[in-house]
């Protein structure tokens, strides 16, 4: 007799449900190894690639279905197949959807590394080139705090907004925003107010700040479409509005205790942070030039009033000129990064960085190689790496490389 078994049924009981979509090779790996570190009780509370467990719903499973309730709505089992199949679950939920950064993490697989390198509440996480803190929103979600650092003042504004937004008060973020014409008219003749800018102690101005961002997004919008900046500042701004109270909500209800964020604008050559002080990273580094962040968040950092040249002479992969000199000196900075890595994380905590394989534009160099290689010499311990392949970049970069070491000091 053949034997049919599909890779899901040999690998998990039949009382392990997967969520729906969950096909990819690097996905799999994930669940399997997430199956295999976590005890039943702990994949309900964390897993990222569960639904349901003994026919429990995971927490994971159950947020993004409750946040989505409006785009679901009337339980329409189809709309929610929808939802799970569109990938929207991998991306979308919690605030990780308020401004779509660009080679951000995909904060599905930062929570099932979370679980696999054993971080837990009480931990503290860093990631040292924070973007838009991708890994602080996930941390947080599962009640472990985090640092998140980057030099670029725009992301730390994302990061601000990201991980305040999911512990507000929504009463309060109503009645702040509410005059959205006024809000927009100072925003757009750049009257900006203290608390916009200003490192000012004034409480209202994390509520401000989401207002700052829907802007900035919608200017990135404007510059895309044929509409203008006033018809699309207020719809950006509802939809942020609408995911933070949908999850607002989905927290309250599923009792989620969260865990607290330090955005910090320095720089990952040189960390604001103690000897020893760190559980665990999770990081991407700019992937050599594969993308000018300064040039990409132009319009932001501009209307923000910062100063691009001075910025870029301290991004990780955007000085130099010929190929040549522009990949020493970015091995010569991610090599500053591990050295500082190694002070500031505890003995055998865990390192991962996340890095494409961009090597038509390094001229066959590979990142992912170089990394391991200078790790090793940092004395950091290499122990294991998963392939995941890149949809929709083809033409620059197929894979990325998910590495992970281990603080052997
Ligand atoms: C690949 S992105 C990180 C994206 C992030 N993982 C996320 O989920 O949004 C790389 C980041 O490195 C930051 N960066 C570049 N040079 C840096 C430096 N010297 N110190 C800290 N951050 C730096 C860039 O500003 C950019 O945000």
């Amino acid at each position: 007799m053949q034997n049919f078994k599909s890779i899901n049924e040999k690998f998990f009981p039949a009382n392990y449900q997967l969520i729906d979509g969950t096909d990819e090779i690097f996905e799999l790996n994930l669940a399997l190894w997430e199956y295999e570190n976590l005890k039943k009780q702990d994949l309900i509370r964390r897993s990222a690639y569960f639904k349901s467990v003994d026919g429990i719903q995971t927490i994971h499973y159950q947020t993004c279905n409750l946040q989505n309730l409006e785009e679901i709505h009337q339980n329409s089992s189809l709309r929610t197949k929808a939802f799970f199949l569109n990938g929207k679950y991998s991306t979308g939920y919690a605030t990780h959807s308020l401004f779509p950064y660009r080679g951000k993490f995909h904060p599905q697989v930062i929570r099932a590394l979370l679980n696999i390198i054993g971080i837990h509440p009480g931990n503290v996480v860093l990631d040292p080139m924070s973007g838009s803190a991708t890994l602080s929103v996930e941390a947080n979600l599962l009640g472990i705090d985090s640092i998140a650092v980057d030099v670029s003042p725009f992301c730390c504004l994302m990061g601000k907004v990201k991980t305040f937004a999911l512990n507000l008060d929504n009463k309060k973020l109503d009645r702040i925003i509410k005059d959205r014409k006024k809000i927009f008219e100072k925003l757009n003749k750049r009257i900006v107010p203290d608390y916009f800018i200003k490192d000012s102690k004034d409480t209202n101005r994390p509520y401000y700040e989401i207002a700052l961002l829907a802007y900035l997004d919608a200017m990135g919008f404007a510059r895309r479409s044929a509409k203008s900046l006033n018809i699309l500042f207020p719809i950006v701004l509802n939809r942020y509005i609408s995911t933070i109270k949908n999850f607002q909500s989905a927290k309250e209800k599923l009792g989620l205790k969260l865990g607290e964020s330090q955005i910090i604008k320095g720089s990952a050559l040189s960390l604001p942070l103690e000897n020893d002080s760190v559980d665990g990273v999770i990081t991407s580094p700019p992937y050599s030039f594969a993308i000018d962040y300064v040039d990409n968040d132009k319009p932001q950092l501009e209307y923000l009033g910062y100063e691009l040249t001075k910025l870029k002479e301290n991004m990780i992969g955007l000085n130099g000129r010929e190929i040549s000199e522009k990949l020493e000196l970015y091995f010569k900075m991610l090599d500053k990064v591990l050295d500082e890595l190694k002070r500031v994380t505890k003995k055998s905590a865990k390192i991962i960085f996340i890095v494409g394989t961009n090597d038509i534009q390094t001229k066959g160099v590979r990142l992912e190689s170089k990394i391991k290689e200078l790790a090793k010499i940092q004395g950091f311990k290499f122990l294991w790496e998963i392939l995941k392949p890149i949809k929709g970049l083809q033409n620059t970069m197929k894979e990325e490389y998910i590495l992970i070491f281990e603080n052997a000091k």
